[in-house]
């Protein structure tokens, strides 16, 4: 038991199950002798609840199977009882239309398996992009103890000698084949080395950056998240954990406890040192909420103007996560801007952020820039704010053409995404390299599920112009690994009677990243009268999921939680079940 112990064995949450003397307890002991264990594996002990969204389907986490063996390890020898629960997946390749629709899903699957199981703490082993804020957030309206176990980066992708980098990479290659600069042989070429272990994402984008966050807000072990998914070490780390929980139960070490308005400021800074995702504006505001601190979009952009983007990374840089992880990792690059964060913020392992950084070096100055040479010396994100987006809108100035950071430019308005597919390589249609390309019905209830179609494609005619990079605006998120001057999160969304819909091709469009401004060239006056001639679109789904979904969604700046699952409408602190 834990040096730091505060509880015993009958205040265990599992004693309701487990230790009573009454015929719903044996039903429990008795049934868990059916699956071969006996007393003396649980009575008394920690039960651990393992969420694991491992799937066939789910390359990112292809290891889990294992890994979740080494977790289970580390709660045995803690004197823990592992068990096992299975998750959705939320697979980002192949679940359609987005993952991003299912994250609430498995948030609710996770706080409610941790709910009505006789659960003491839990490990979270997610990763792929949608899966760790889905965990967290689950975890964090349950506040049990828990723990994060990240996926990891995949290696490195390899082509002809050259390093390939999940997303980014193919959406290079796929604009060099329509450009006709490369064929379809070197097209399977990239096909075959792009992804070429377990792992998720080994780019800056969502998986990695959220993952970081998780570490930053003390949620991991320290220096988890950056350990590439292949690597011994990260076996070590899963057993480490699994050890750790138990002993977190003991010192009744919880989410909230952990979870503050200072540490949520540190997860901001580090995404924005690692020129991280925009995605995590949505995740990052949803799992503070669950936190029932007030993290606001604006918060970024405040907290951006002074934090330089350090990590050299693709998309914004050059390397990936297995080079960031030889450089001295996560631990590393936040050595480097200690004087941004607060330092005395607990951590998973009963230790500030601050001790956990005591040994921490960077081996390679290229990958974790210095503060003296910086990627970006600030502004790794911006928020923008105008008449078509009053609500708030984001844009990466890190990951696009500097030239694109004040431009003004006629709109060419695409209706929703069949009509861009549809239209976009047409040779009649009417763009050029200043055009804006502006993509309606995109957001959380229009596309629905605010798919990663943010990244919107650049017609092929400019494309055979060397044109690589334009203006671009949709309510859409874009996918962390991708990367121009799309203004994303546009909000409220179109779908809604935002005034993005009100758009017209040949309408003026100014952005000013400096300013944070983004606005339609069009009066008031008509303005309104577009409003008011606006007719509101039919609602994407009638049954299922998809209604509940529909009916209680809320936008982008709220962070794309479901309504019903603020921390207000919690009857008390867990909502515990009643056992009869
Ligand atoms: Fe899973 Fe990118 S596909 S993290």
């Amino acid at each position: 038991m834990s040096k730091l112990n505060k509880i015993n064995p009958e205040d265990l949450r599992s004693h309701r199950w487990y230790g009573a003397k009454d015929m719903r307890s044996f039903g429990h002991r008795s049934r868990t002798a059916q699956m071969g264990y006996h007393k003396s594996d649980y009575v008394g002990k920690p039960v651990i609840a393992i969420i694991n969204t491992w799937s066939d389907i789910n390359p990112c986490h292809s290891h889990f199977k294992q890994r979740v063996e080494e977790v289970k390890r580390g709660v045995w020898q803690a004197g823990g009882f592992p068990v096992e629960m299975p998750a959705i997946s939320l697979s980002e390749p192949f679940q359609k239309p987005t993952t991003m629709l299912y994250r609430n899903l498995l948030a609710m699957e996770t706080e409610e398996l941790l709910r009505s199981y006789p659960a003491d703490g839990c490990v979270l082993m997610g990763g792929c992009d949608k899966t760790t804020p889905a965990l967290i957030m689950g975890a964090i309206s349950m506040n049990l103890p828990s723990i994060f176990v990240p996926a990891g980066p995949m290696l490195r992708g390899d082509y002809k000698g050259q390093f390939l980098g999940s997303g980014s990479d193919t959406w290079k290659y796929w604009a060099e084949l329509r450009a006709g600069n490369i064929d379809e042989q070197d097209w399977q070429e990239i096909e075959d080395g792009i992804a070429r272990s377990p792992g998720h994402c080994m780019t800056m984008g969502t998986a990695s950056t959220m993952t970081s966050a998780a570490e930053v807000l003390g949620l991991t072990l320290p220096g988890a998240a950056s350990i590439p998914a292949p690597d011994s070490r990260h076996a070590q780390m899963a057993t480490l954990s699994g050890k750790r929980i138990v002993e977190m139960v003991w010192e009744d070490l919880k989410p909230l406890d952990i979870l503050k308005a200072a540490s949520f400021d540190n997860a901001v800074r580090t995404v924005l040192a690692l020129g991280g995702s925009t995605n995590s504006l949505v995740h990052l505001v949803a799992m503070a909420k669950r936190a029932s601190i007030a993290l606001t979009i604006d918060r970024f952009d405040e907290l951006a103007q002074d934090t330089p983007v350090l990590a050299n990374l693709r998309p914004s840089g050059k390397y990936l996560m297995e080079d960031f992880y030889y450089a001295g990792g996560l631990k590393a690059l936040l050595s480097r801007v200690k004087h941004l964060l607060d330092l005395n913020q607990l951590t998973v392992n009963a230790k500030t952020l601050g001790e956990n950084l005591s040994h921490a070096q960077v081996f390679n100055d290229d990958v974790i820039r210095p503060l003296s040479n910086p990627l970006l010396a600030s502004g790794g994100l911006a928020v923008l704010k105008g008449n078509i987006a009053p609500g708030g809108a984001v844009i990466k100035p890190a990951a696009m053409e500097p030239h694109l950071r004040k431009h003004t430019g006629a709109a060419v308005v695409f209706k929703d995404y069949n009509d861009l597919s549809n239209r976009i390589d047409s040779p009649t249609l009417e763009i050029d390299k200043n055009s804006v390309i502006v993509l309606l019905s995109a957001g959380p209830q229009g596309a629905p599920g605010m798919p990663e179609w943010g990244q919107l494609p650049i017609p092929q005619k400019l494309l055979k112009e060397g044109v690589r990079d334009m203006l671009r605006i949709s309510d859409a998120r874009m996918s962390g690994t991708s990367y121009g001057a799309c203004v994303l999160h546009v909000t409220p969304e179109s779908h809604v009677g935002g005034p993005l819909a009100f758009v017209q091709d040949g309408d003026l469009i100014a952005l000013d990243i400096e300013a944070r401004r983004l606005n339609v060239m069009i009066s008031e006056e008509e303005m309104q009268k577009r409003k008011n001639a606006w007719v509101a679109p039919a609602p994407k789904f009638t049954r299922g999921y998809g209604t509940l979904y529909l009916k209680h969604i809320q936008q982008a700046d709220k962070g794309c939680d479901f309504d019903f699952l603020e921390p207000e409408n919690l009857q008390n602190s867990t909502g515990e079940p009643e056992i009869h």
